[in-house]
Protein backbone atom coordinates (compact mmCIF):
# COMPACT_ATOMS: atom_id res chain seq x y z
CA UNK A 1 0.00 0.00 0.00
CA UNK A 2 1.63 3.12 -0.97
CA UNK A 3 1.40 6.63 1.82
CA UNK A 4 -1.48 8.21 -0.39
CA UNK A 5 -3.66 4.54 -0.42
CA UNK A 6 -2.71 4.19 3.04
CA UNK A 7 -4.13 8.04 4.04
CA UNK A 8 -7.41 7.43 2.60
CA UNK A 9 -7.60 3.48 4.36
CA UNK A 10 -6.54 5.43 7.67
CA UNK A 11 -9.34 8.07 6.74
CA UNK A 12 -12.13 5.79 6.13
CA UNK A 13 -11.29 4.00 9.06
CA UNK A 14 -10.88 6.72 11.43
CA UNK A 15 -15.01 7.88 10.80
CA UNK A 16 -15.68 5.57 13.35
CA UNK A 17 -14.45 7.85 16.05
CA UNK A 18 -13.39 11.35 15.92
CA UNK A 19 -11.05 13.41 15.03
CA UNK A 20 -10.13 16.59 17.12
CA UNK A 21 -7.82 19.08 15.06
CA UNK A 22 -6.55 22.50 16.73
CA UNK A 23 -5.20 24.86 14.91
CA UNK A 24 -1.56 25.03 14.49
CA UNK A 25 0.48 27.35 17.22
CA UNK A 26 3.18 29.11 15.75
CA UNK A 27 5.91 27.67 17.63
CA UNK A 28 5.08 24.42 17.81
CA UNK A 29 6.62 21.50 16.22
CA UNK A 30 5.02 18.35 18.11
CA UNK A 31 1.74 17.00 16.71
CA UNK A 32 -0.79 14.82 18.26
CA UNK A 33 -3.56 12.42 16.64
CA UNK A 34 -6.85 12.52 18.94
CA UNK A 35 -9.37 9.70 18.30
CA UNK A 36 -12.62 9.01 21.06
CA UNK A 37 -14.71 6.35 21.43
CA UNK A 38 -17.65 6.00 23.39
CA UNK A 39 -20.02 8.25 25.32
CA UNK A 40 -20.06 11.93 24.85
CA UNK A 41 -18.23 12.46 27.95
CA UNK A 42 -14.97 11.15 26.49
CA UNK A 43 -15.56 13.27 23.59
CA UNK A 44 -15.74 16.07 25.97
CA UNK A 45 -12.64 14.88 28.06
CA UNK A 46 -10.71 14.65 24.54
CA UNK A 47 -11.29 18.64 23.73
CA UNK A 48 -9.95 18.86 27.61
CA UNK A 49 -6.63 16.94 26.83
CA UNK A 50 -6.54 18.84 23.67
CA UNK A 51 -6.49 21.87 25.56
CA UNK A 52 -3.72 20.87 28.22
CA UNK A 53 -1.50 19.63 25.34
CA UNK A 54 -1.99 23.03 23.37
CA UNK A 55 -0.18 24.80 26.44
CA UNK A 56 2.59 22.92 26.08
CA UNK A 57 2.70 23.54 22.31
CA UNK A 58 1.29 20.80 20.71
CA UNK A 59 -0.86 20.44 17.60
CA UNK A 60 -2.83 18.15 15.97
CA UNK A 61 -3.15 16.65 12.98
CA UNK A 62 -5.60 14.43 11.02
CA UNK A 63 -2.80 12.37 9.23
CA UNK A 64 -1.78 10.25 11.62
CA UNK A 65 1.49 9.04 9.45
CA UNK A 66 2.48 12.96 10.32
CA UNK A 67 2.09 12.26 14.43
CA UNK A 68 4.28 12.57 16.91
CA UNK A 69 2.09 10.28 19.45
CA UNK A 70 -1.79 8.74 18.45
CA UNK A 71 -4.15 9.41 21.53
CA UNK A 72 -6.76 7.08 21.62
CA UNK A 73 -9.41 7.90 23.79
CA UNK A 74 -11.44 4.85 25.17
CA UNK A 75 -14.41 2.87 25.88
CA UNK A 76 -15.00 -0.10 28.50
CA UNK A 77 -18.82 -0.09 28.70
CA UNK A 78 -19.32 -3.07 26.57
CA UNK A 79 -16.94 -5.82 25.79
CA UNK A 80 -18.09 -4.62 21.72
CA UNK A 81 -16.66 -1.16 22.47
CA UNK A 82 -13.29 -2.73 24.08
CA UNK A 83 -12.80 -5.23 20.61
CA UNK A 84 -12.91 -1.81 18.63
CA UNK A 85 -9.99 -0.06 20.48
CA UNK A 86 -7.98 -2.84 20.27
CA UNK A 87 -9.00 -2.97 16.62
CA UNK A 88 -7.43 0.30 16.39
CA UNK A 89 -4.28 -0.26 18.23
CA UNK A 90 -3.59 -3.21 15.70
CA UNK A 91 -4.19 -0.53 12.82
CA UNK A 92 -1.81 2.01 14.73
CA UNK A 93 0.81 -0.72 15.05
CA UNK A 94 0.68 -0.91 10.87
CA UNK A 95 1.37 2.79 10.88
CA UNK A 96 4.46 2.78 13.22
CA UNK A 97 6.19 -0.31 11.39
CA UNK A 98 5.74 0.70 7.44
CA UNK A 99 5.51 4.58 7.93
CA UNK A 100 5.89 6.31 11.16
CA UNK A 101 8.37 4.42 13.49
CA UNK A 102 9.12 7.41 16.07
CA UNK A 103 5.35 7.51 16.05
CA UNK A 104 4.10 6.90 20.21
CA UNK A 105 0.75 5.52 20.75
CA UNK A 106 -0.58 6.83 24.20
CA UNK A 107 -4.11 5.39 25.58
CA UNK A 108 -6.50 7.32 27.24
CA UNK A 109 -9.82 6.89 29.64
CA UNK A 110 -11.95 4.29 30.46
CA UNK A 111 -9.49 1.11 29.68
CA UNK A 112 -6.67 2.76 30.79
CA UNK A 113 -8.15 2.82 34.04
CA UNK A 114 -9.39 -0.66 34.08
CA UNK A 115 -6.25 -2.39 32.34
CA UNK A 116 -4.14 -0.20 34.30
CA UNK A 117 0.05 -1.49 33.95
CA UNK A 118 -1.75 -4.60 32.09
CA UNK A 119 -2.29 -2.26 28.98
CA UNK A 120 1.00 -2.16 28.97
CA UNK A 121 2.19 -5.73 28.93
CA UNK A 122 -0.54 -6.95 26.81
CA UNK A 123 -0.16 -4.01 24.06
CA UNK A 124 3.52 -3.84 23.80
CA UNK A 125 2.89 -1.06 21.03
CA UNK A 126 1.05 1.22 23.77
CA UNK A 127 3.73 3.66 25.44
CA UNK A 128 1.66 5.85 27.53
CA UNK A 129 -1.45 4.62 29.29
CA UNK A 130 -3.33 7.91 31.12
CA UNK A 131 -6.93 7.52 33.44
CA UNK A 132 -10.12 9.88 33.11
CA UNK A 133 -9.07 11.98 36.57
CA UNK A 134 -4.98 12.32 35.38
CA UNK A 135 -4.94 14.29 32.12
CA UNK A 136 -3.23 16.69 33.76
CA UNK A 137 0.03 15.13 33.95
CA UNK A 138 0.03 14.32 30.41
CA UNK A 139 2.95 16.85 29.66
CA UNK A 140 5.02 14.95 32.36
CA UNK A 141 4.23 11.72 30.89
CA UNK A 142 5.16 12.88 27.64
CA UNK A 143 8.44 13.87 28.82
CA UNK A 144 8.93 10.50 30.44
CA UNK A 145 8.64 8.41 27.48
CA UNK A 146 11.95 8.25 26.52
CA UNK A 147 14.44 5.56 25.61
CA UNK A 148 11.71 2.97 24.58
CA UNK A 149 10.31 3.51 28.36
CA UNK A 150 6.75 3.61 29.09
CA UNK A 151 4.36 6.16 31.58
CA UNK A 152 1.60 5.92 33.05
CA UNK A 153 -1.01 7.28 35.36
CA UNK A 154 -4.53 5.78 36.45
CA UNK A 155 -4.80 7.48 39.74
CA UNK A 156 -8.59 8.76 40.41
CA UNK A 157 -9.53 12.00 41.95
CA UNK A 158 -11.90 13.07 44.74
CA UNK A 159 -11.57 16.63 43.47
CA UNK A 160 -10.63 16.71 39.79
CA UNK A 161 -13.11 18.41 37.55
CA UNK A 162 -11.04 20.40 35.20
CA UNK A 163 -12.92 23.07 36.06
CA UNK A 164 -10.25 25.80 35.29
CA UNK A 165 -9.60 23.83 31.48
CA UNK A 166 -11.04 25.62 29.38
CA UNK A 167 -11.81 22.83 26.64
CA UNK A 168 -10.18 23.00 22.98
CA UNK A 169 -13.59 23.38 20.61
CA UNK A 170 -12.92 21.85 17.07
CA UNK A 171 -14.11 19.28 14.86
CA UNK A 172 -17.61 21.00 16.64
CA UNK A 173 -20.37 22.95 14.60
CA UNK A 174 -19.82 26.47 16.40
CA UNK A 175 -23.34 26.08 17.81
CA UNK A 176 -23.86 23.37 19.62
CA UNK A 177 -21.29 22.30 22.63
CA UNK A 178 -21.02 19.55 25.72
CA UNK A 179 -20.10 21.35 29.15
CA UNK A 180 -19.27 18.79 32.10
CA UNK A 181 -20.80 19.67 35.18
CA UNK A 182 -20.01 16.30 37.39
CA UNK A 183 -17.36 13.74 36.69
CA UNK A 184 -18.04 9.70 38.19
CA UNK A 185 -20.14 7.99 39.62
CA UNK A 186 -21.41 6.65 42.95
CA UNK A 187 -24.33 4.21 42.07
CA UNK A 188 -22.70 0.84 41.57
CA UNK A 189 -25.45 -0.04 39.02
CA UNK A 190 -24.39 -4.03 39.16
CA UNK A 191 -23.63 -4.34 35.36
CA UNK A 192 -22.02 -0.95 34.88
CA UNK A 193 -18.16 -0.37 34.52
CA UNK A 194 -18.16 3.29 35.33
CA UNK A 195 -17.62 3.44 38.76
CA UNK A 196 -14.41 1.55 38.52
CA UNK A 197 -13.25 3.50 35.00
CA UNK A 198 -14.34 7.07 36.47
CA UNK A 199 -14.26 7.00 40.50
CA UNK A 200 -16.14 8.49 42.61
CA UNK A 201 -18.74 11.25 42.17
CA UNK A 202 -17.89 14.91 42.72
CA UNK A 203 -19.61 18.47 40.87
CA UNK A 204 -17.75 20.78 39.44
CA UNK A 205 -18.14 24.89 40.56
CA UNK A 206 -21.50 26.32 39.83
CA UNK A 207 -19.51 29.98 38.85
CA UNK A 208 -17.14 27.84 36.57
CA UNK A 209 -19.97 26.10 34.70
CA UNK A 210 -22.13 29.34 34.43
CA UNK A 211 -18.74 31.02 32.92
CA UNK A 212 -18.12 28.73 30.36
CA UNK A 213 -22.18 28.71 29.40
CA UNK A 214 -21.90 32.34 29.13
CA UNK A 215 -18.71 32.95 27.21
CA UNK A 216 -19.78 29.83 24.74
CA UNK A 217 -22.90 32.28 24.08
CA UNK A 218 -20.54 35.35 23.27
CA UNK A 219 -18.79 33.19 21.04
CA UNK A 220 -21.87 32.61 18.90
CA UNK A 221 -22.98 29.28 20.60
CA UNK A 222 -26.43 28.93 21.16
CA UNK A 223 -26.85 25.38 22.79
CA UNK A 224 -25.07 23.35 25.91
CA UNK A 225 -25.40 20.32 26.99
CA UNK A 226 -24.57 19.54 30.25
CA UNK A 227 -23.05 15.82 30.51
CA UNK A 228 -22.73 13.86 33.82
CA UNK A 229 -22.73 10.27 34.54
CA UNK A 230 -25.96 11.21 36.61
CA UNK A 231 -26.67 14.46 36.66
CA UNK A 232 -29.58 15.00 39.00
CA UNK A 233 -27.14 13.75 41.32
CA UNK A 234 -24.69 16.98 41.05
CA UNK A 235 -24.44 18.40 44.30
CA UNK A 236 -22.40 21.75 45.22
CA UNK A 237 -21.12 22.30 48.72
CA UNK A 238 -18.14 24.38 48.41
CA UNK A 239 -15.58 20.79 46.55
CA UNK A 240 -14.68 17.32 46.35
CA UNK A 241 -16.45 14.20 46.29
CA UNK A 242 -20.12 13.75 47.39
CA UNK A 243 -19.82 11.28 49.76
CA UNK A 244 -17.87 13.88 52.08
CA UNK A 245 -21.06 16.04 52.02
CA UNK A 246 -22.18 15.01 55.54
CA UNK A 247 -18.46 16.49 56.50
CA UNK A 248 -19.23 19.92 54.99
CA UNK A 249 -19.78 23.02 57.43
CA UNK A 250 -23.64 23.16 57.96
CA UNK A 251 -23.50 26.85 56.03
CA UNK A 252 -22.48 25.04 53.27
CA UNK A 253 -24.39 22.40 53.43
CA UNK A 254 -27.45 24.73 53.89
CA UNK A 255 -26.43 26.76 50.78
CA UNK A 256 -25.32 23.69 48.14
CA UNK A 257 -26.34 24.06 44.72
CA UNK A 258 -28.54 21.15 43.33
CA UNK A 259 -28.98 20.53 39.76
CA UNK A 260 -32.47 21.94 39.67
CA UNK A 261 -30.71 25.36 40.74
CA UNK A 262 -27.97 25.18 38.51
CA UNK A 263 -30.73 24.71 35.78
CA UNK A 264 -32.18 27.62 36.87
CA UNK A 265 -29.04 29.39 37.40
CA UNK A 266 -27.76 28.96 33.74
CA UNK A 267 -31.40 29.36 32.26
CA UNK A 268 -31.49 32.83 33.50
CA UNK A 269 -28.59 33.79 32.89
CA UNK A 270 -28.57 33.10 28.89
CA UNK A 271 -32.37 33.25 27.78
CA UNK A 272 -31.36 32.09 24.27
CA UNK A 273 -28.72 29.61 25.12
CA UNK A 274 -30.71 26.39 25.15
CA UNK A 275 -30.20 23.84 27.29
CA UNK A 276 -29.77 19.83 27.49
CA UNK A 277 -28.38 17.47 29.53
CA UNK A 278 -27.54 14.10 29.65
CA UNK A 279 -27.65 11.59 31.83
CA UNK A 280 -30.62 11.26 33.66
CA UNK A 281 -30.64 8.16 36.68
CA UNK A 282 -34.63 7.91 37.11
CA UNK A 283 -33.75 7.26 40.89
CA UNK A 284 -32.07 10.49 41.39
CA UNK A 285 -34.10 12.89 39.04
CA UNK A 286 -36.09 15.53 41.88
CA UNK A 287 -39.68 17.20 40.80
CA UNK A 288 -37.94 20.21 41.18
CA UNK A 289 -35.91 19.77 37.95
CA UNK A 290 -38.77 18.79 36.30
CA UNK A 291 -40.77 22.32 37.21
CA UNK A 292 -37.33 24.03 36.42
CA UNK A 293 -37.36 22.61 33.16
CA UNK A 294 -41.26 23.48 32.48
CA UNK A 295 -40.53 27.07 33.66
CA UNK A 296 -37.98 28.18 31.30
CA UNK A 297 -38.17 28.03 27.58
CA UNK A 298 -34.66 27.45 26.68
CA UNK A 299 -34.34 24.53 28.70
CA UNK A 300 -35.21 21.51 26.49
CA UNK A 301 -38.21 19.48 26.50
CA UNK A 302 -36.28 16.42 26.27
CA UNK A 303 -35.13 13.93 28.76
CA UNK A 304 -33.03 11.15 28.45
CA UNK A 305 -34.36 8.48 30.95
CA UNK A 306 -32.59 5.39 30.97
CA UNK A 307 -34.94 2.37 32.28
CA UNK A 308 -32.75 -0.86 31.75
CA UNK A 309 -35.85 -3.09 32.00
CA UNK A 310 -39.45 -2.97 32.63
CA UNK A 311 -39.22 -6.13 34.89
CA UNK A 312 -38.88 -4.78 39.12
CA UNK A 313 -37.20 -7.96 39.70
CA UNK A 314 -34.72 -7.25 37.17
CA UNK A 315 -33.88 -3.63 38.25
CA UNK A 316 -33.32 -4.99 41.46
CA UNK A 317 -30.72 -7.49 40.74
CA UNK A 318 -29.25 -4.56 38.62
CA UNK A 319 -29.30 -2.47 41.93
CA UNK A 320 -30.97 0.52 39.90
CA UNK A 321 -32.64 2.49 42.88
CA UNK A 322 -36.37 2.25 41.55
CA UNK A 323 -38.89 -0.34 40.45
CA UNK A 324 -40.94 0.07 37.53
CA UNK A 325 -44.18 1.56 39.48
CA UNK A 326 -41.84 4.41 40.62
CA UNK A 327 -40.62 4.89 37.07
CA UNK A 328 -43.88 4.63 36.01
CA UNK A 329 -44.73 7.39 38.88
CA UNK A 330 -41.88 9.46 36.97
CA UNK A 331 -43.00 9.18 33.61
CA UNK A 332 -45.97 10.46 34.68
CA UNK A 333 -45.16 13.02 36.99
CA UNK A 334 -43.02 14.26 34.24
CA UNK A 335 -46.09 14.36 31.14
CA UNK A 336 -48.15 15.98 33.91
CA UNK A 337 -46.04 19.05 34.19
CA UNK A 338 -44.68 18.83 30.37
CA UNK A 339 -47.41 17.05 28.32
CA UNK A 340 -45.05 17.61 25.39
CA UNK A 341 -41.57 16.34 26.70
CA UNK A 342 -39.45 13.98 24.60
CA UNK A 343 -38.63 10.78 26.45
CA UNK A 344 -35.91 8.50 25.37
CA UNK A 345 -34.18 5.49 26.84
CA UNK A 346 -31.65 2.90 27.32
CA UNK A 347 -32.52 -0.81 27.71
CA UNK A 348 -30.19 -3.24 28.40
CA UNK A 349 -31.93 -6.62 27.26
CA UNK A 350 -30.71 -10.45 27.83
CA UNK A 351 -29.61 -9.61 31.87
CA UNK A 352 -28.70 -12.34 34.01
CA UNK A 353 -31.16 -14.78 34.68
CA UNK A 354 -34.40 -12.20 32.78
CA UNK A 355 -36.96 -14.60 32.00
CA UNK A 356 -39.29 -14.71 28.97
CA UNK A 357 -42.17 -13.03 31.22
CA UNK A 358 -39.64 -10.48 32.51
CA UNK A 359 -38.66 -9.45 28.87
CA UNK A 360 -42.27 -8.99 28.38
CA UNK A 361 -42.97 -6.35 31.09
CA UNK A 362 -40.24 -4.54 29.29
CA UNK A 363 -41.72 -4.49 25.83
CA UNK A 364 -45.03 -3.36 27.66
CA UNK A 365 -43.35 -0.56 29.44
CA UNK A 366 -42.42 0.54 26.33
CA UNK A 367 -46.50 0.49 24.77
CA UNK A 368 -46.66 2.35 27.95
CA UNK A 369 -44.30 4.88 27.77
CA UNK A 370 -44.09 5.44 23.95
CA UNK A 371 -40.26 6.81 23.52
CA UNK A 372 -39.26 9.15 20.91
CA UNK A 373 -35.65 7.46 20.75
CA UNK A 374 -33.74 4.19 22.40
CA UNK A 375 -30.17 2.76 22.83
CA UNK A 376 -30.53 -0.76 23.11
CA UNK A 377 -28.08 -3.28 23.91
CA UNK A 378 -27.19 -6.69 24.99
CA UNK A 379 -26.01 -7.30 28.23
CA UNK A 380 -22.49 -7.38 28.31
CA UNK A 381 -20.50 -8.95 30.98
CA UNK A 382 -17.69 -6.58 32.28
CA UNK A 383 -14.80 -8.54 34.82
CA UNK A 384 -15.02 -7.40 38.16
CA UNK A 385 -18.57 -5.54 38.89
CA UNK A 386 -20.96 -6.72 41.28
CA UNK A 387 -23.00 -8.95 38.05
CA UNK A 388 -19.89 -10.26 36.73
CA UNK A 389 -20.09 -12.86 40.33
CA UNK A 390 -23.74 -13.56 38.28
CA UNK A 391 -23.53 -16.09 35.75
CA UNK A 392 -24.44 -14.40 32.37
CA UNK A 393 -26.74 -17.31 31.87
CA UNK A 394 -29.06 -15.85 28.58
CA UNK A 395 -27.83 -17.46 25.76
CA UNK A 396 -26.68 -15.28 22.91
CA UNK A 397 -29.57 -16.19 20.58
CA UNK A 398 -31.96 -15.13 22.63
CA UNK A 399 -30.27 -12.09 23.55
CA UNK A 400 -30.44 -11.42 20.02
CA UNK A 401 -33.86 -11.75 19.70
CA UNK A 402 -35.20 -10.30 22.73
CA UNK A 403 -32.87 -7.27 21.38
CA UNK A 404 -34.57 -7.24 18.00
CA UNK A 405 -38.02 -7.30 19.52
CA UNK A 406 -37.05 -4.78 21.30
CA UNK A 407 -35.66 -2.45 19.09
CA UNK A 408 -38.87 -3.46 16.49
CA UNK A 409 -41.23 -2.11 18.99
CA UNK A 410 -38.78 1.25 19.70
CA UNK A 411 -38.81 1.80 15.57
CA UNK A 412 -42.62 1.99 15.54
CA UNK A 413 -43.31 4.17 18.39
CA UNK A 414 -40.24 6.46 16.81
CA UNK A 415 -41.93 6.93 13.67
CA UNK A 416 -45.39 7.16 15.55
CA UNK A 417 -43.76 10.49 17.05
CA UNK A 418 -42.63 11.87 13.41
CA UNK A 419 -46.04 11.02 12.17
CA UNK A 420 -47.45 13.22 15.00
CA UNK A 421 -45.35 16.09 13.85
CA UNK A 422 -46.27 16.54 10.46
CA UNK A 423 -48.18 19.77 10.16
CA UNK A 424 -47.17 21.06 12.73
CA UNK A 425 -44.71 24.47 13.30
CA UNK A 426 -41.47 24.28 15.57
CA UNK A 427 -38.75 26.42 16.51
CA UNK A 428 -35.32 24.63 14.67
CA UNK A 429 -31.88 25.61 16.01
CA UNK A 430 -30.00 25.50 12.97
CA UNK A 431 -26.48 22.87 13.15
CA UNK A 432 -25.13 22.97 9.93
CA UNK A 433 -25.56 22.16 6.19
CA UNK A 434 -27.21 18.81 5.45
CA UNK A 435 -24.79 15.46 4.89
CA UNK A 436 -26.97 14.73 1.62
CA UNK A 437 -27.52 17.85 0.15
CA UNK A 438 -25.61 21.33 0.36
CA UNK A 439 -28.72 23.36 -1.06
CA UNK A 440 -30.41 21.99 2.98
CA UNK A 441 -30.15 22.85 6.33
CA UNK A 442 -30.30 21.08 9.43
CA UNK A 443 -30.66 21.68 12.86
CA UNK A 444 -32.93 19.88 15.63
CA UNK A 445 -36.06 20.54 17.80
CA UNK A 446 -36.64 21.19 21.42
CA UNK A 447 -37.59 17.73 21.16
CA UNK A 448 -34.05 16.42 19.75
CA UNK A 449 -35.65 15.64 16.96
CA UNK A 450 -33.75 16.36 13.77
CA UNK A 451 -35.13 19.14 11.03
CA UNK A 452 -33.83 19.10 7.51
CA UNK A 453 -34.96 22.39 4.97
CA UNK A 454 -33.81 24.38 2.02
CA UNK A 455 -31.18 25.85 2.84
CA UNK A 456 -32.38 29.50 1.85
CA UNK A 457 -30.35 32.43 3.39
CA UNK A 458 -30.60 31.21 6.75
CA UNK A 459 -27.14 30.79 8.44
CA UNK A 460 -25.82 28.37 11.87
CA UNK A 461 -26.37 29.36 15.08
CA UNK A 462 -30.09 30.99 14.00
CA UNK A 463 -33.60 30.37 15.22
CA UNK A 464 -36.27 29.45 12.64
CA UNK A 465 -39.61 28.36 12.61
CA UNK A 466 -40.14 25.05 10.06
CA UNK A 467 -43.38 23.69 9.39
CA UNK A 468 -43.08 19.78 9.41
CA UNK A 469 -44.06 18.36 5.88
CA UNK A 470 -42.86 14.84 6.39
CA UNK A 471 -40.67 12.46 7.97
CA UNK A 472 -38.47 9.13 7.71
CA UNK A 473 -38.03 7.41 10.89
CA UNK A 474 -35.06 9.47 12.32
CA UNK A 475 -35.79 12.79 10.49
CA UNK A 476 -38.53 15.52 9.96
CA UNK A 477 -38.59 17.55 6.36
CA UNK A 478 -40.07 20.66 5.95
CA UNK A 479 -40.34 24.76 4.91
CA UNK A 480 -39.33 27.59 7.16
CA UNK A 481 -41.99 30.10 7.44
N1 LIG B 1 -25.04 7.28 33.27
C1 LIG B 1 -24.36 6.91 32.09
C2 LIG B 1 -24.71 5.57 31.64
C3 LIG B 1 -23.48 5.05 31.10
S1 LIG B 1 -23.60 3.68 30.23
C4 LIG B 1 -24.42 7.92 30.98
O1 LIG B 1 -24.13 9.06 31.20
O2 LIG B 1 -24.67 7.62 29.82
C5 LIG B 1 -24.78 3.97 28.95
C6 LIG B 1 -25.67 2.80 28.81
O3 LIG B 1 -24.94 1.65 28.45
C7 LIG B 1 -26.41 2.39 30.07
O4 LIG B 1 -27.53 3.18 30.34
C8 LIG B 1 -26.75 0.96 29.79
O5 LIG B 1 -27.98 0.85 29.12
C9 LIG B 1 -25.64 0.51 28.86
N2 LIG B 1 -24.71 -0.39 29.56
C10 LIG B 1 -23.94 -0.13 30.63
N3 LIG B 1 -23.27 -1.24 31.02
C11 LIG B 1 -23.63 -2.22 30.17
C12 LIG B 1 -23.29 -3.60 30.05
N4 LIG B 1 -22.47 -4.19 30.91
N5 LIG B 1 -23.86 -4.32 29.04
C13 LIG B 1 -24.72 -3.73 28.18
N6 LIG B 1 -25.05 -2.43 28.23
C14 LIG B 1 -24.54 -1.69 29.22
FE1 LIG C 1 -23.27 3.21 35.32
FE2 LIG C 1 -25.43 3.27 36.77
FE3 LIG C 1 -23.59 5.15 37.09
S1 LIG C 1 -25.33 2.85 34.58
S2 LIG C 1 -22.65 5.31 35.08
S3 LIG C 1 -23.36 2.99 37.55
S4 LIG C 1 -25.81 5.44 37.07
Amino acid sequence: MNSKELLKKEIDESKQGEILNIPVAKKSTKKIYIESYGCQMNFSDSEIVASILKKEGFSTTQNIIAADIVFVNTCSIREKAELTVRKRLEFYNSIKRDKNPKMLVGVLGCMAERLKEKFLEEEKLVDIVVGPDAYRDLPNLIREVKDGKKAINVILSLEETYADVTPVRIGGNGVTAFVSITRGCDNMCSFCVVPFTRGRERSRDPDSILKECTDLFNDGYREVTLLGQNVDSYLWYGGGAKKNFKNASKENQLNCTKFANLLDIIAKANPLLRIRFSTSNPQDMSIDVIETMAKYNNICNYIHLPVQSGSTRILKLMKRGYNRDQYIALIDNIKQRIPDCAISMDIITGFCSETEAEHAETLSLMDYVKYDYGYMFKYSERPNTPAARIEDDIPEEIKQRRLSEIIDKQQKHSLLHMKEKIGKTYEVLIEGVSKKSNMHLYGRTTYNSTVIFERGDYHLGEYVMVKIEKCTSATLIGKVI
